[in-house]
């Protein structure tokens, strides 16, 4: 796969600001969801509440507003495709109580003939974006990136202005995929729809990190950038990035980006001028670390108790560990998905990065979670509710899937439930579900 360019935002930035200097708030937009790289600045100015009310769907049936583009010449496939975005869609209103409806824009088209990614050993399936991460000031006075969807379930006085669509997804037409009803065989080669819509939406949710190397360093930071004319630069978090915290110690990954934003950013500067600056500087070695903490299994987890007394020693339960197992650092797949090894085996594993080639019904039977949380789990309900949203306290089966009683003794699957335990020896099935950002690559 190519990635189209690697501007970083902060020279992006730069341009919007020498050329307009009035504005006084700035919001990201992608430009593509399978790019992440491509990004915008636009300007979000505030606007109250009470400008535009939003309307709240009365059934939970209504909280997704699918806008749906099919742009390939099958019928029958597209009905297929927007099906599934409407079951899942349904899956998350059975979890989540949504306050404000999301929109999603999503869109099915041959990424070979549209962007010219005919690679026929990994094939991109799909990608999702939030539409807009929005800044907002924390109760810890730090301005963090909110994805759209979640900030309008936050229902703020004022906020800045909301983009039109919450969520931008796009799967490939130019790959087979598996819908429920289809025979189970075909799972081994075809991945299951519903499973890949499904983990995407999360990551549209908000489960998405600003960690990355963005230089090409072997280190790592937030997304270096800043939202108002007046204000300096800063390396930003995304608010999934509040309840990082290494482990075992439990020292939160905010302080280290305090640390990292002692280094003055300057948007005059050149990104080679940036970089050498960077990397001569008292505060790359501590982005340095990090990237050390993201290739080391077990090193950081996503926070999910609160009131911690100072100084506890952090157990399993306390964290959602995220996955920190792969080496070089895989942008997209590192940090920004749970930890296979540990959730494989159990009903969060929703957010691994690898798709374990069985239905999400069939997932759902072996770790028997169909009737009690579905596909979204324990820790990944406690992760969304620190996030901002609020989680039902029942989850009632929104649909029943035909595969969940379906035993697939054709499956890899059966070969591989075991290997999890054998750390030396890990699975096999490996449909990257992302390889580069939240695009699905099919390998
Ligand atoms: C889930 O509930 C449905 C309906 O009550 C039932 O038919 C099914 O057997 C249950 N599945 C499991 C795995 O308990
Ligand atoms: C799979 O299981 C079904 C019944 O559950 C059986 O009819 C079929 O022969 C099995 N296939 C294989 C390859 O074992
Ligand atoms: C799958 O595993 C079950 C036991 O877990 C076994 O009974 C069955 O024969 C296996 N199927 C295949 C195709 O290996
Ligand atoms: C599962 O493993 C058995 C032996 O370990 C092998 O004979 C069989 O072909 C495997 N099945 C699949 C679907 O990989
Ligand atoms: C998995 O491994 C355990 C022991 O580690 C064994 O008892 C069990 O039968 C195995 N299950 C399968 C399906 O191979
Ligand atoms: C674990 O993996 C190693 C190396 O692949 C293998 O030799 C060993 O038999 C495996 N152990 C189990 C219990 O599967
Ligand atoms: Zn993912």
């Amino acid at each position: 796969m190519k990635v189209l360019s690697s501007i970083p935002f902060i020279f992006l930035i730069s341009i919007v600001c020498l050329t307009q200097l009035s504005i006084s708030q700035k919001c990201l937009e992608y430009l593509r969801p399978i790019y992440r790289y491509e990004t915008k600045v636009v300007d979000c100015p505030m606007v109250s509440i009470n400008d535009k009310r939003q309307l709240i769907p009365e059934s939970n049936d209504l909280m997704f507003i699918i806008n749906f583009n099919c742009l390939i010449n099958d019928k029958i496939m597209c009905n297929k495709v927007e099906n599934v975005l409407i079951t899942a869609g349904k899956f998350v209103s059975a979890t989540l109580n949504l306050k404000t409806a999301i929109t999603i824009d999503a869109q099915f088209l041959n990424f070979c003939l549209e962007y010219g990614d005919c690679d026929k050993e990994k094939v991109i399936l799909g990608s999702t974006r939030p539409g807009r991460m929005i800044p907002n000031q924390d109760p810890d006075g730090k301005v963090r990136l909110y994805p759209q969807a979640l900030l309008k379930q936050l229902q703020l006085p004022e906020h800045p202005e909301f983009g039109s669509s919450d969520i931008l997804t796009t799967f490939n037409s130019n790959t087979d995929y598996w819908f429920e009803g289809d025979p189970l065989p075909s799972l081994k080669n075809n991945p299951d729809m519903l499973y890949v819509v499904v983990h995407e939406m999360i990551h549209g949710l908000g489960f998405t990190t600003a960690w990355r190397d963005y230089f090409n360093t072997q280190a790592l930071t937030p997304i270096p950038g800043y939202f108002s004319a007046t204000a300096k630069g800063h390396f930003l978090e995304f608010i999934f990035d509040k309840n990082l915290v290494l482990l075992p110690s439990g020292k939160s990954l905010t302080f280290f980006v305090d640390e990292l934003n002692k280094f003055p950013i300057d948007f005059v500067l050149t990104e080679n001028e940036f970089v050498n600056l960077f990397v001569k500087s008292p505060q790359f070695p501590v982005a340095q670390n990090m990237y050390k903490n993201a290739i080391t299994h077990g090193a950081i987890g996503f926070l999910i108790t609160s009131n911690l007394q100072p100084n506890t020693q952090l157990t399993q339960d306390d964290v959602f560990l995220l996955e920190t197992s792969l080496v070089p650092f895989q942008p997209g797949s590192s940090v920004a998905h749970v930890d296979f090894e540990t959730y494989f085996d159990t009903s969060d594993f929703l957010m691994m990065y690898k798709y374990p080639k069985i239905s999400l019904g069939q997932m759902m039977a072996k770790v028997g979670s169909t009737n009690t949380t579905g596909p979204i789990g324990p820790k990944l309900r406690l992760l969304l509710g620190m996030l901002g949203y609020e989680v039902k306290k029942d989850y009632i089966p929104p649909v029943v899937l035909l595969s969940s009683s379906q035993s697939d003794n054709e499956s890899s699957f059966n070969n591989t439930s075991n290997t999890s335990t054998n750390k030396s020896n890990p699975p096999k099935p490996s449909n990257n579900i992302e390889k580069s950002d939240s695009s699905l690559l099919d390998m």
